[in-house]
């Protein structure tokens, strides 16, 4: 796959993958730009043609344009290269070797489910019933009918499966795109067709029956195109809005995010149900930390947001909650029955998640009986474990302190049980502050770039792209600068290092030390108090 990349690398000119995005102006030898991610106040996002390179002085981001569509677009590397290829008229399937076959089964896939699509949408125009069901029952527009494909699967059987065999298809290519059902026949019938779509195109589909019936969706299953727990719908139609707004909205049903999108509100995309997984908010969170939740306030709705603040805190996503109805039991029923205006306004009205999760313990416990203070402070210390800010943990504490009376020490002093232990994730610990990331850079640019020889013990890198990022880094932060004064400033950058790597060690072993408390390892954390006194002492 290198030579691909190389290839595609050698077609495609960086400032013209980013300006898809970003509005570039050339000054001088690099381009500059606002930052994607809608965190500079001036222009901090710079394009070297030469190097083939950008980087994100605001976000510090940076890297060549495979990093950039991963990062912008939120897909992941196969899926930018696939995408980048398209764009530079490269084949992939010719690099692919050993995949061939299965790359060759994808396109095929593909190309019956975008056939598929087509006769689907053409069966919709031609049963009135349906289109009634589409248009007025679900008040659909012609316009969100189009642009989300909509179409009708027949029910005589076959029609579909008829219709492809005639355009040259095999039974073991629809297998494939899972359009087959046990026996050979259409997979879906009778149904209103939702296609799931992905930057690749269409990929699967959520049918409905027409009224009431059971099941009432039917969805492909995993095929080697859609994996559902990976797939976010309406994420292709919602990008756009979620970049320029700067939040996302995660519905329950795939309805919902077509009427979200029909009534103006073009954040909203769906998982499957309350089933979100960590990759489903990990590709989001590439998009924006902004991610608010508009599940139902059922029981399943509370207990998806409770997995969702768990997941939140290591990817570093604020998370809140959507939950004014207005009685309504969804977003779509909210849009049809009070208008688009209520659920746009419900959606600026998010609360923070474990406001709302606090709330919810609340109402439904006795909070002026001992067993309910008891229940309650177990759920909500456990709730606040999650919470990674100190400051904003404090916050919480307080508040539980004074709901239930007590102090915040007799809260601490409780021993909560945390079910399965939470995973302890190796993240490295320079990835997890940006302020470090932005230090480092500067100080391995200067170093690298400058000239500096006084500084030792700084870690270099050996990758060329990254080190052309560098060069970047360096040219536009401190070409021109004298000698003597950058040794200054890199001996600055040096301690400004020391000092955030100092912090981040620290914020690691509090956590380390909140646990091992939990345990009641004295022995442990002792140990694990001692050092953070001697790294306080350091810093
Ligand atoms: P809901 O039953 O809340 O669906 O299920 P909805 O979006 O409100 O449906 P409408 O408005 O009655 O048409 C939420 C989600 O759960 C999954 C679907 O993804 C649906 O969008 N689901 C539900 C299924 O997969 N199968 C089902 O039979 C029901
Ligand atoms: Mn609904």
């Amino acid at each position: 796959m290198d030579d691909a990349k190389e290839e595609i690398r050698a077609r495609l000119l960086v400032e013209d993958v980013v300006s898809q995005y970003v509005e570039l102006k050339r000054a001088g030898r690099t381009l500059k730009g606002r930052s994607p991610w809608g965190v500079d106040k001036t222009p901090s996002f710079m394009v070297s043609p030469e190097k083939g390179i950008w980087h994100d002085f605001s976000a510090n981001k940076g890297g060549d344009i495979f990093a950039f569509v991963m990062e912008v677009e939120g897909i992941s590397f196969p899926e930018a290269l696939e995408k980048l290829a398209a764009q530079a008229g490269v084949e992939l399937n010719k690099y692919k070797g050993g995949d061939k076959k299965v790359a060759q089964q994808k396109t095929r896939a593909k190309e019956a489910l975008e056939l598929a699509t087509k006769f689907y949408q053409f069966c919709l125009t031609k049963n009135p019933t349906v289109i009634k069901y589409a248009m007025q029952k679900r008040a659909m527009t012609k316009g969100t009918v189009l642009d989300f494909r909509i179409g009708y699967a027949p029910n005589t059987g076959k029609a579909l499966t008829d219709f492809l065999v005639k355009r040259g298809f095999t039974k073991a290519e629809m297998e494939t795109a899972g359009l087959l059902n046990r026996f050979g026949g259409d997979m879906f019938r009778g149904r209103m067709m939702v296609p799931f779509i992905d930057t690749q195109g269409v990929i699967g589909y959520t049918a409905r029956v027409i009224g009431e019936g059971e099941p009432k969706y039917l969805n492909t299953s995993d095929t080697l195109l859609f994996n559902k727990s990976r797939f976010v719908f309406g994420l292709s139609q919602a990008k756009e809005a979620i970049r320029k707004n700067g939040f996302v909205v995660i519905v329950e049903g795939n309805m919902d995010v077509i009427s979200s999108h029909q009534a103006g509100v073009r954040e909203a995309v769906a998982t499957s149900g309350t089933a979100m997984t960590e990759l489903h908010l990990k590709a989001l969170s590439r998009l924006t930390p902004d991610v608010r939740l508009a599940y139902d306030g059922d029981e399943a709705g509370v207990k998806a947001t409770e997995r969702a603040i768990m997941m939140a805190g290591d990817l570093g996503i604020n998370l809140s909650v959507i939950n004014d109805y207005q009685g309504a039991k969804d977003p779509d029923e909210l849009i049809q029955k009070k208008g688009r205006e209520a659920w746009q306004e419900a959606v600026k009205k998010c609360q923070p998640a474990v406001d709302f999760l606090l709330d919810k313990f609340e109402e439904n416990l006795d909070l002026s009986s001992g067993v309910g203070k008891r229940e309650y402070s177990d759920k909500a210390m456990k709730l606040l474990k999650y919470v990674r800010d100190a400051v904003e943990r404090k916050h919480y504490e307080q508040l539980v302190a004074r709901r239930l009376d007590c102090s915040v020490e007799d809260l601490r002093a409780k021993k909560i049980d945390d079910g399965p232990k939470r995973r302890l994730k190796k993240v490295a610990l320079e990835q997890k502050s940006d302020i470090l990331k932005g230090v480092r850079d500067n100080l391995q640019a200067i170093v690298l770039y400058g000239g500096v020889t006084s500084v030792k013990g700084v870690e270099l890198p050996e990758d060329e792209a990254r080190k052309a990022e560098l060069e970047l880094v360096f040219e536009t932060r401190y070409k021109g600068w004298k000698s003597d004064v950058l040794e200054q400033e890199a001996q600055q950058l040096l301690v400004r290092y020391k000092q955030e790597m100092n912090k981040q060690e620290v914020a690691m072993l509090t956590e380390e030390l909140a646990r091992a408390e939990e345990r009641g390892e004295e022995e442990k954390s002792a140990e694990i108090l001692r050092k953070i006194m001697a790294l306080k002492k350091a810093g």
